[in-house]
């Protein structure tokens, strides 16, 4: 009977001899003394045959030993937790380089427009913005285009709520008309932006694209101006030694013209593009008809101006060389990838 508290003195001498410092070590130690089949358990079973004078003694002694077990348990897992957790920093480098995160490129469209916009921007345009769902006055009616005119036709539309003739737009020129309505001149505006059309049979069967269109309203405002202007972006854009007009029609410009851009024929990709002629069709132009002015509240017997308009897709193919614009639209990332690098 003495042997008990012998054994639990010894016990407990054992446990303070132990230092567990690792966690397999530890979980030994827990096993050994605090489990449920562990020494102490097995030591509290022996309460049957203490007589009952030594009783309280004895569960004295166990509890002690229990508490003794468990605070050298606890004091043992914060250190070999502290200690892995020191190594775990030690192991982290803070100089190994990041993850790399996939970065993204603008795409070509974008980048064509950011590049137009730049040139401008850099002899006095500012950039303006319009709704792409457009009322049929901004389209059409204030760009000198009633309805029923034949010039309709050349522009067919969604038409997103019939009874009030809100459409996507057709063009950007629509923005000409808001900014005019909303400023006074000297107005010098560029506006890019997404354009609609329903042309299902067209060589673009696809019904969305992008514009930039040109304003500029002051006193004085020539049609050399305009020649100037539409040379010095096409030295710019394309690199291009000079430029073309020919007479075309547009209801809002009086007189209208179409710009080319000289090529040459000296190599097979300019001789292919240019069809053998050597120019290459660039944009609409024209001056602005006094009847728009007026629509949009300028006086045209103060003010005169020159508007101009181009696709942007087709700039974007000749920039980049691409054969085919249905990749431009497609987000085929194979594709965009090939222009990460532009800005
Ligand atoms: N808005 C015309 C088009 O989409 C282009 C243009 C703009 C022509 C401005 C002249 C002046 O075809």
């Amino acid at each position: 009977m003495s042997d008990i508290f012998e054994t639990i003195r010894r016990t407990q001498e054992a446990i303070e001899a132990i230092q567990p410092e690792t966690a397999e070590t530890l979980e030994l130690f827990r096993i050994q003394y605090l489990g449920s089949k562990g020494e102490i358990k097995t030591l509290m079973e022996a309460m049957r045959e203490i007589p009952n004078e030594r009783k309280k003694e004895f569960g004295q002694q166990i509890n002690a030993l229990k508490q003794v077990a468990e605070e050298k348990f606890q004091a043992a897992k914060a250190l070999i937790e502290a200690r892995e957790e020191q190594s775990a920093a030690a192991r982290f480098d803070l100089t190994a380089p990041g993850e790399p995160l996939p970065v993204g490129s603008r795409h070509p469209v974008a980048v064509t427009l950011n590049r137009i916009v730049d040139i401008f921007t850099r002899i006095g345009f500012s950039v303006a913005d319009g709704p792409e769902i457009e009322d049929d006055w901004h389209n059409f009616t204030a760009m000198n285009t009633p309805e029923d005119h034949p010039a309709r036709d050349m522009q067919d539309t969604f038409y997103v709520v019939d009874a009030q003739r809100m459409l996507l737009r057709t063009h950007t020129s629509p923005v000409q008309a808001r900014v005019m309505e909303n400023r006074k001149p000297p107005i010098r505006i560029i506006a890019p932006g997404r354009v609609y059309r329903n042309e299902t049979i067209s060589t673009r069967s696809h019904c969305q694209f992008h514009q930039v269109e040109g304003l500029y309203i002051d006193e004085g405002v020539s049609f050399a101006d305009l020649k100037q202007t539409l040379l010095y972006f096409a030295q710019e854009m394309f690199g291009a030694p000079k430029i073309r007009l020919r007479p075309s029609f547009f209801p809002f410009t009086e007189p209208s013209a179409e710009m080319d851009i000289w090529l040459g024929t000296d190599t097979e990709k300019n001789y292919r593009l240019t069809k053998g002629t050597g120019w290459l069709e660039i944009l609409g132009c024209g001056m602005v008809d006094p009847q728009v002015l007026e629509n949009c509240g300028i006086d045209s017997s103060k003010y005169s101006g020159f508007a101009f308009g181009m696709g942007i897709e087709r700039q974007t193919l000749r920039l980049y060389e691409i054969g085919d614009i249905r990749l431009v639209f497609e987000n085929d990332v194979r594709f965009l990838r090939q222009f990460a690098a532009a800005l």
